[in-house]
C-alpha cells in the first residue's frame, strides 16, 4: 500500500534578519493510508510548520514531501493550490469562514469550488453539520454562531468534497467533551478506509485513543513514533 505521505529529510527554516532558524531539523516520516495518525509535542516545537509543509502550505528549505503520489518539490504553486483544493480536507486552528456565508455556504464550499450546484453542494454540507449536532444553525451566519460551532462548519468544510487526506490542527481543541468525541468518531471512520488518511495536530489526552499511531515531537525533531498503546502507557509512567 502506498503511503499517503512520505517526508524525506526535511529541513524548514525561516530568515531572521540576516541570518534563519532552524524550526524542523532533518525529519523523516510516513503517514499511512488507512491509519489515524497523531502528532503530538510540547508548544513551539514545530507541528503546525510540519503538517503545513507537508500539505504544500509552507515549503520546504530541504528534504522531500511525496504526497497522494505527488511530489511537492516537482509542483508550481498553482498545482499546489487545484491538489489541495480537491484531495486535502483542512482544519486549522483559525476557522477562516466566510462572514456573509451561511453555515451550510460556509461548509459547501469546496464542492462548490469543484463545481456542484449551489443547492446540490449546501444540501450535502446540511448532512454533515446535522451530524455533528449542527442541527437548526445550518442557515445562522459565523457571527450568530459560537466558537465551537464555528469549529463543527469549519470541520464540515473539511470533509464535504471527501478529501483522501484530512489534516487537523487541534480539531477538538474548542469544543465540549461530547461534541469532541464525535468529531473523532468521524474522523475515525474515514481513517477506517484503506483509501484514505487522517493526520491530526493534538494536546488533547482524551483523544489519544483515537489514533492507530502517534508521532512525537520535540525541538523540530521527531523523537518517537509509538502505536497508540504504548504511547497511552508511557504518557501514564
Ligand atoms: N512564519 C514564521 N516565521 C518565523 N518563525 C516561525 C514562523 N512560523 C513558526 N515559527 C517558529 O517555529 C517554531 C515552531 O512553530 P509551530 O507553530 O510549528 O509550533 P507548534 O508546535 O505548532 O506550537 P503550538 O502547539 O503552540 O501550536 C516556533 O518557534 C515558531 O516561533
Ligand atoms: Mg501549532
Amino acid at each position: 500500500m502506498q503511503n499517503a505521505a512520505t517526508i524525506s529529510h526535511l529541513i524548514k527554516e525561516f530568515p531572521a534578519g540576516d541570518e534563519s532558524i532552524r524550526v524542523l531539523h532533518d525529519i523523516n516520516a510516513e503517514i499511512r493510508m488507512g491509519e489515524l495518525t497523531m502528532l503530538v509535542g510540547p508548544s513551539g516545537c514545530g507541528k503546525t510548520t510540519l503538517i503545513s509543509a507537508i500539505s504544500g502550505i509552507l515549503s520546504a528549505t530541504s528534504g522531500e514531501v511525496d504526497i497522494l503520489s505527488h511530489r511537492l518539490s516537482r509542483m508550481s504553486d498553482k498545482e499546489k493550490v487545484l491538489f489541495r483544493r480537491e484531495s486535502i480536507g483542512f482544519i486549522f486552528q483559525q476557522y477562516n469562514l466566510l462572514p456573509a456565508l451561511t453555515a451550510a455556504e460556509n461548509a459547501a464550499m469546496p464542492l462548490i469550488a469543484a463545481g456542484v450546484l449551489d443547492e446540490e453542494a449546501a444540501d450535502r454540507a446540511r448532512v454533515i453539520l446535522e451530524h455533528i449536532g449542527m442541527q437548526g444553525h445550518t442557515e445562522k451566519l459565523p457571527r450568530q454562531l459560537s466558537g465551537g460551532q464555528q469549529q463543527r462548519v469549519a470541520i464540515a468544510r473539511a470533509l464535504v468534497h471527501n478529501p483522501k487526506l484530512i489534516v487537523c490542527d487541534e480539531p477538538t481543541a474548542a469544543l465540549d467533551a461530547k461534541t469532541g468525541q464525535a468529531v473523532m468518531e468521524i474522523l475515525r471512520d474515514i481513517a477506517n478506509d484503506t483509501n484514505r488518511a487522517v493526520l491530526i495536530v493534538t494536546h488533547d489526552n482524551r483523544i489519544y485513543h483515537f489514533a492507530d499511531r502517534i508521532l512525537e515531537m520535540s525541538d523540530g525533531r521527531i523523537i518517537g513514533d509509538y502505536a497508540t498503546d504504548a504511547f497511552i502507557h508511557k504518557e501514564k509512567l
